[in-house]
């Protein structure tokens, strides 16, 4: 059967050239360019991969247009509202939600494996206290590389699991560990009869011996709806197709390196301003920007083009819509409000961002809308979570989603090492 092609005329020489289209079973369709250099002696050239596919993957599909998520092909919104993060883990992992029994099994692994080496203490303890835990977290989980060095050759599907599960259940311990090192208090070790997400609360707040501060209302030690936000937080992070990190934690696996020291590279890659370390920036600049009278005048600063400001937490490289996780968020803080007492005069100025951008032209035109990172920092600061951590949260999600491209990459018997080439402008 001969395939659809693409034919393409060299004006130089007027020499012609096919290639093959693939069909995606959703979304656009791929030229497969794999013999371009063969064919024409030249390189596709695209910065930043705005118009490049790198691989193919069931995992996550995005419709930047309209605006749409789907994991395992469920919409984001779904996952958010009516599951939790564990069956969300479960579901990237296997390619199906859990039967009661499956998550039930899953659940009580991930807190059995939310310890890790005593060893691991002195290298956070190497850190100065000034360390940012994004600094940490990306050593702590290379270091896991060299306590689990026999997950660098993953022979089979129950191995990919326990990599897989391991690294997902011990990066909260570490990221708890490196936010109380920064406060200069001791660990407080995981608590398996609390469930993944107020584990972590748990593991941020508690006093040495495990006893919880006064929570908001002066009751009990972690109230239910602070585990849901958190919990819908985690799920609307899990995972995002090939963004930036996501494609280093590729790149990084395709030349064979331990798994582990991949997902590391992942977290460093996210830390940047213009990926994951846009949430701590977001609320740096709503503090900044300090009043809803001094919105305009920030606004005119991100439109200006000799001036380098933008505004944290929008605009996004496949997004020209909404992002549906920002919608998502953004329904959570207006739910969490008064329960949390979430920071009002954040929230005024944040939606005198959005009222006055979403009707100017300079953004219009760019298609620049809020992205996740827009809405999760005033609902973690609720929470009690300082800027700094808000990153690290970031990772604890994003840690499944990473593992699973890993996995999908590992298992994809078309995968090649990462190896672009260059326009070569030098002497
Ligand atoms: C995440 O890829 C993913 O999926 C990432 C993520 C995930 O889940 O993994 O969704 C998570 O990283 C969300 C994005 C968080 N980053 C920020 O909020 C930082 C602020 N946003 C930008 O820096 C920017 O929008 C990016 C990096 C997100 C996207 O950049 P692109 O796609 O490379 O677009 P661009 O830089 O080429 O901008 C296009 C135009 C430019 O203007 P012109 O040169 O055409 O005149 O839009 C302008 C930009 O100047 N622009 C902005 C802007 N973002 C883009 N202008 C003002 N403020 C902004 N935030």
């Amino acid at each position: 059967m001969n395939k659809d092609t693409l034919t393409m005329i060299n004006n130089r020489t007027n020499e012609q050239y096919e290639f093959d289209i693939l069909d995606a079973t959703r979304g656009p369709s791929v030229v497969d360019i794999s013999s371009f250099y063969k064919q024409t002696g030249m390189f596709t050239y695209d910065v930043g991969y705005t118009s490049t596919a790198s691989c193919r993957s069931d995992i996550t599909f995005i419709d930047g247009e309209k605006g749409e998520l789907f994991y395992r092909g469920i919409p984001i919104e779904a996952l958010a509202t009516k599951h939790s993060f564990l069956e969300t883990c479960y579901l990237l992992l296997n390619g199906h939600l859990p039967k009661r029994a499956e998550l039930i099994n899953f659940d009580l692994e991930l807190r059995h494996r939310s310890f890790i080496d005593e060893n691991l203490h002195r290298l956070i303890d190497a850190f100065p206290d000034s360390a940012h835990p994004m600094s940490i977290l990306a050593s702590g989980v290379s270091a896991l590389s060299s306590f689990y060095y026999e997950h660098l050759n993953v022979a089979d599907e129950q191995e990919y699991q326990d990599m897989a599960r391991r690294i997902v259940a011990k990066i909260p311990t570490l990221a708890a560990f490196a936010h109380r090192k920064s406060l200069g208090i001791p660990f407080i070790y995981p608590d398996i009869d609390r469930s993944f997400t107020e584990n972590f609360l748990y593991m941020l707040r508690a006093y040495p011996g495990g006893k919880m501060r006064r929570t908001v209302d002066g009751t009990g030690d972690i109230m239910p709806i602070e585990v849901e936000a958190l919990d819908a937080i985690f799920t609307l992070h899990a995972d995002h197709e090939q963004n930036a990190s996501t494609t280093t934690v590729r790149n990084v696996a395709s030349t064979g390196a331990h798994p582990y020291v991949a997902i590391s590279a992942g977290i460093s890659a996210l830390w940047g301003r213009a990926h994951g370390g846009a949430n701590e920036s977001v609320i740096a600049q709503l503090e900044m920007i300090g009043d809803v009278n001094n919105v305009d005048k920030f606004i005119a600063k991100a439109k200006d083009p000799n001036d380098e400001f933008r505004l944290m937490g929008f605009g996004h490289r496949v997004y020209k819509n909404f992002d549906p996780r920002a919608k998502v968020l953004k329904q959570l803080q207006d739910q969490l409000k008064d329960e949390l007492n979430l920071d009002s005069k954040l929230m005024e100025i944040a939606h005198k961002i959005e009222e006055i951008a979403l009707n100017d032209e300079y953004f219009i035109k760019r298609n620049l809308y809020p992205n996740i990172d827009f809405y999760s920092g005033v609902i973690l600061t609720a929470l009690g979570i300082k800027r700094p951590m808000f990153t690290p949260i970031f990772v604890i999600g994003r840690s499944v989603g990473w593992v699973t491209q890993l996995m999908e990459f590992r298992n994809d018997k078309k995968s090649k090492i990462a190896r672009p080439r260059q326009l070569y402008i030098g002497e």
